[in-house]
């Protein structure tokens, strides 16, 4: 049987559910979580909780202990063939004697794509790779690995938060707050959840942001901050330079950035990379980011680097927050500058949108670039 029953896709989802305990903390690994199946009936489960530490798969296999033969193990990823910093997984299903395996997702790294599927599958074990829905959301537990892994690139998630008639401050430059306390704290999750946070110099020098995420319940890991700012103009007593020494901070500038203010940056622990335009461009600045390890990044404007990103196609995933004010006036600036776009049939549209209400706010997430498909 390839295809799902009802039981292991419900299965499938729970399994993408303990995954994101972990939110936060696996990066440079996926997000993935595992559970076993007996006559229907979940009997273990588990996550894999960051670098060095145990796989999913492994992690339900041993909470199952013998209750794990002839069962069947659904996991969200594709099981390991390879030895990495903990011996392959499919080797741990075939020793463990399972009947049956579903996977969400086939490992998105070409060099060993389909390679545990295959071990599976040669050791008797009926193996069978979700699809459609269960598919698609399998991909998108693991959006920011599958994207850095074919494209090279981080994920990027555009934030923004409006007014209901889509300003960002009034036409005297007041700004704080337009969006909810209950939005603000989950952007900080949302910060948390990425590797890193990036902004133009034009909000750097506006706002004087930390970028850091503050608040969270549980063990977090920084992301890093970014900064596009041609001419290294972010000032060495913002608070970013200040703590760039405890969390890491990338300024990156143009052709025409003076070379002492680069090493003054340099010298209080900012971390330069040059491009070699004038003006960063944001395809050149993701790959930069990409090569040193940078999966995800979540963009939080202002008006021009937005305009920037989306002008660039480099934009996956909006987030938008609206809260219910109108601030109105030609003068006030609205959330998405550069051209814009000339015909409406050239406006990127979001799919697969998810409308929430947090706090006062409406929440509204969509997909701008579909996610690669991860064929065998
Ligand atoms: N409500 C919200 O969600 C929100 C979020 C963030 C910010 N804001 C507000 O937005 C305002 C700042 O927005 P802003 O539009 O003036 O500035 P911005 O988008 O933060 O920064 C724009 C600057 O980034 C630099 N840059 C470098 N490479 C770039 C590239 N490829 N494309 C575009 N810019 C590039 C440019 O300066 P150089 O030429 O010097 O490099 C450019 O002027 C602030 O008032 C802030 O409070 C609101």
């Amino acid at each position: 049987m390839t295809t799902l029953s009802a039981a292991e896709s419900a299965a499938l989802a729970h399994a993408r559910e303990v995954a994101t305990r972990a939110r936060g903390r696996v990066s440079p690994n996926p997000l993935v979580g595992a559970v076993i199946l007996r006559d229907g009936r979940l009997i273990a489960e588990g996550w894999h909780e960051g670098p060095g530490l145990p796989h999913a798969e492994v992690v339900a296999l041993r909470a199952a202990g013998a209750a794990a033969r002839g069962a069947t193990l659904v996991s969200t990823l594709e099981p390991c063939s390879h030895f990495g910093r903990t011996p392959p997984c499919s080797a741990a299903v075939i020793e463990a004697g399972l009947g049956r395996v579903v996977v969400g997702c086939l490992d998105p790294l070409e060099r060993t794509r389909g390679q545990g599927v295959r071990l599976l599958r040669a050791a008797g074990i009926d193996v069978a790779v979700a699809s459609g829905e269960d598919g698609r959301l399998s991909r998108e537990l693991i959006s920011a690995f599958i994207t850095h892994a074919v494209r090279q690139r981080p994920h990027v998630m555009l934030k923004l938060a409006t007014s209901l008639d889509g300003k960002v401050a009034t036409r005297t430059g007041e700004s704080q707050w337009i969006s909810s306390p209950e939005a603000r704290d989950l952007v900080h999750r949302m910060r948390a959840d990425h590797d890193a946070v990036i902004v133009g110099i034009g909000t750097a020098l506006a706002d004087d942001p930390r970028l850091t995420a503050r608040g969270i319940d549980g063990p977090v890991r920084q992301p890093a901050r970014v900064v596009f700012d041609s001419q290294a103009r972010l000032p060495l007593a913002s608070a970013m330079v200040e703590s760039a020494r405890e969390v890491p901070v990338y300024v990156v500038v143009g052709t025409s950035a003076s070379p002492d203010r680069i090493e003054r940056l340099r010298g209080a622990g900012v971390e330069v990379i040059g491009m070699p335009t004038a003006r960063p461009q944001v395809p050149e600045v993701l790959a930069a980011l990409g090569q040193r390890g940078i999966q995800s990044v979540f963009v939080e404007g202002g008006a021009r680097l937005a305009g920037a990103f989306l002008e660039a196609n480099s934009v996956d995933v909006v987030q938008w927050f609206l809260a219910p004010m109108l601030i109105g006036g030609s003068q006030a600036p609205g959330a998405i500058g550069g051209q814009g776009v000339g015909k409406l049939a050239d406006a990127p549209r979001l799919a697969q949108l998810v409308v929430a209400r947090i706090g006062d706010d409406i929440a509204c997430a969509g997909r701008v670039i579909e996610l690669p498909r991860i064929e065998e």
